[in-house]
């Protein structure tokens, strides 16, 4: 299948059964075969077509657009209400209201844009004493006046004691030892304890990965010499099931074999990217020996292949928080045969393994004042603590500030409406510089901050129609974006391309950021403390790092007295999983997770008031 399908006229011809779907960049088509009936948005993720989604096709999200050649059905009243006119009369629909007809011909868009993903930027500066570690040893073969068996040899060579080794293991130094007397000369160690392998690799290496939900980024490490060396980032393409955590929790539940599909989904991409790791850095796959995996609760229980239903729903359970440490083949990954899988520890279902890695990359637990960690997602995770004592939760921010929620919005791509202001000729920036797709969430942060300046936006979040801004005094280029669309007040971005943000995306946004400033301010009268009180504020994560701390401090999503405070923490848990794969001592993997206290927001009695106060601009 292509990776950059546009739409096209074209089609192929079919049969009575078979329903075709033209993929077109490189002119080529696939039929598929399909029940007549059956949904096509399960049809063509079940034949592994990456449709563009964020609600896993439950007809929520309006993003899995496809375009029917031939007689388009009647349009839903979904569709009517995300589509436009132009989009609608080209036969546009959206795949999971659309069922399959006898010979319909669809065309995807499918455009593969690059994801602007922090990796891990900057040197390592960190203590090295990594799990795997490799020792030369000279290798005598055996004599008539020397029978000592081959692993005793190896062993005495490497002047160790007895390890432990596995089956396959043994059978692979047995098999090298056998009849030869040149062998390699390294012997890989994990733990100090375990023989994993003997090698010719002057060099051992380790993988580091951050598996969010929608983006995967990974970096190889020489574990011999304490380097990173290369970082690869792409998307999680589980996102064909579902745009966030509870619709890919949904498709475990309601599909068979759901949760093998996400499991083998997640896999596919990790070793694609360790692949490509070790290509650009010229090593062998066979000489990455860990892999360690920072995460959300739910996405370390799908790379494990672990049931994940009860973290949906009430009172939110997950399988394991612990650390867990498995052979990498067991979960489908490809680095030396024995060569181990370790996912970084969470707190609970929702303040997962990547928390835990941004405060492990943070050193939160050696603070002397308190500080303050806010990682903006889907959900927020917030973290207040320091040396003595650590406090979290976790915030259902929705998806409004990965774009998800937002009609015209859209993640971190190459085209995403990053930045705005109004004040300039050019009143928004691109990623990349690229023909505008959408709005992102440091892009809509910045509109909101700048409508509210503006006097568009009342405090309250309502937003001025073109009939009551007169008095505002705007430059007529900027009355002018004031506009009704389709019955709704919207301000218009881009009048070319048809970008705009309505009444209901900012709605949106105020849930999504009350959401956090709520944690936040539960956090704070948890521990009893003041503003002042606060050292540092680090904003991890993607979007958090790119959005302006002065727009989010202007629409009261960080505190305006702490904005002074804030420390972007790049990619902190990409950064956690890094240490966690350099340092067999790293904090995090001693229990402190354990000790961090989790508060349950909807518990707090003074969440609602507090939830509803913070929905003001
Ligand atoms: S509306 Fe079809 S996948 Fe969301």
């Amino acid at each position: 299948m292509s990776d950059d399908l546009e739409f096209s006229e074209a089609a192929v011809g079919h049969s009575e059964d078979c329903l075709n779907v033209v993929a077109l960049s490189d002119k080529e088509s696939h039929d598929l075969r399909a029940h007549p009936g059956q949904n096509l948005y399960q049809l063509l993720v079940g034949q592994g077509y990456s449709v563009e989604n964020a609600c896993g096709g439950r007809l929520t999200c309006g993003k899995c657009k496809v375009k029917i050649v031939n007689e388009a059905p009647e349009a839903t009243i979904e569709e009517l209400e995300v589509l436009t006119e132009k989009e609608l009369n080209e036969g546009v629909r959206l795949a999971c209201s659309v069922l399959v007809r006898e010979g319909m011909e669809v065309v995807l868009e499918n455009i593969k844009p690059e994801v602007k993903i922090l990796g891990l930027e900057g040197n390592l500066d960190l203590p090295f004493c990594p799990r795997v570690s490799r020792f030369d040893f000279d290798w005598s073969p055996g004599t008539l006046n020397d029978q000592r068996d081959s692993l005793t040899r190896i062993q005495t060579a490497g002047s160790r004691q007895k390890f432990e080794l596995s089956l396959n293991a043994l059978k692979e130094i047995a098999a090298l030892t056998a009849f030869d007397s040149k062998l390699p000369v390294g012997m890989v160690l994990y733990s100090q304890s375990e023989l994993l392998g003997i090698t010719d690799d002057p060099n051992c290496y380790g993988v580091a990965v951050d598996l969010g939900t929608t983006t995967i980024a990974a970096s190889l490490i020489n574990l011999t010499k304490g380097l990173p060396l290369e970082t690869v980032t792409g998307l999680n393409n589980q996102k064909a099931y579902g745009g966030d955590v509870i619709s890919r929790i949904h498709y475990t539940l309601h599909e068979k074999k759901g949760i093998e599909t996400l499991q083998q989904s997640v896999t596919n991409d990790i070793n694609n990217m360790i692949q490509s790791l070790c290509d650009k850095a010229g090593v062998s796959s066979s000489s990455v020996y860990e892999i360690t995996v920072s995460g959300n609760t739910t996405m370390l229980h799908l790379l494990l292949g672990v049931q994940c239903g009860s973290i949906a729903v009430s009172p939110f359970i997950a399988g394991f928080t612990d650390a867990v440490r498995v052979k990498a083949r067991e979960a489908g990954l490809n680095i030396h045969h024995e060569g181990y899988l370790l996912t970084l520890p969470a707190v609970s279902a929702y303040i997962g393994g990547d928390t835990v890695g941004a405060i492990q990359a943070t050193r939160l637990f050696e603070a002397e004042r308190s500080c303050l960690l806010v990682d903006i997602g889907t959900n927020g995770e917030i973290v207040l603590g320091n040396r003595d004592w650590m406090i979290a939760c976790s915030a259902a921010a929705g998806p409004a500030f990965e774009g998800a929620s937002i009609r015209h919005g859209t993640g971190g791509i190459e085209g995403a409406i990053d930045h705005v202001n109004l004040e300039t000729e050019e009143i928004y920036t691109t990623i990349g510089q690229k023909k505008p797709l959408g709005i992102c969430g440091s892009g809509i942060v910045d509109l909101v901050a700048q409508l509210k300046r503006f006097g568009l936006l009342e405090e309250t979040g309502r937003m001025l129609g073109p009939d009551e801004i007169d008095e505002l005094n705007l430059s007529k280029p900027l009355s002018e974006r004031v506009s009704r669309i389709a019955g709704i007040t919207a301000f218009m971005l881009d009048f070319e391309h048809g970008i705009y943000v309505n009444q209901r995306d900012i709605r949106e946004v105020q849930l999504a950021k009350s959401a956090i400033r709520s944690g936040i301010e539960i956090l704070i009268r948890h521990a009893g403390i003041m503003y002042e009180d606060i050292d540092k504020v680090y904003i991890a994560g993607g979007f958090g790092n790119y959005m302006s701390i002065e727009s989010a401090a202007a629409i009261g999503l960080i505190p305006e007295e702490l904005k002074h405070k804030c420390v972007p923490a790049d990619n902190a848990a990409l950064r956690g999983a890094a240490i966690v794969l350099m340092d067999e001592n790293a904090a995090v993997m001693n229990g402190l997770h354990k000790e961090i206290r989790h508060i349950e927001m909807s518990c707090d009695p003074r969440f609602q008031e507090l939830f509803m106060a913070f929905m003001a601009l």
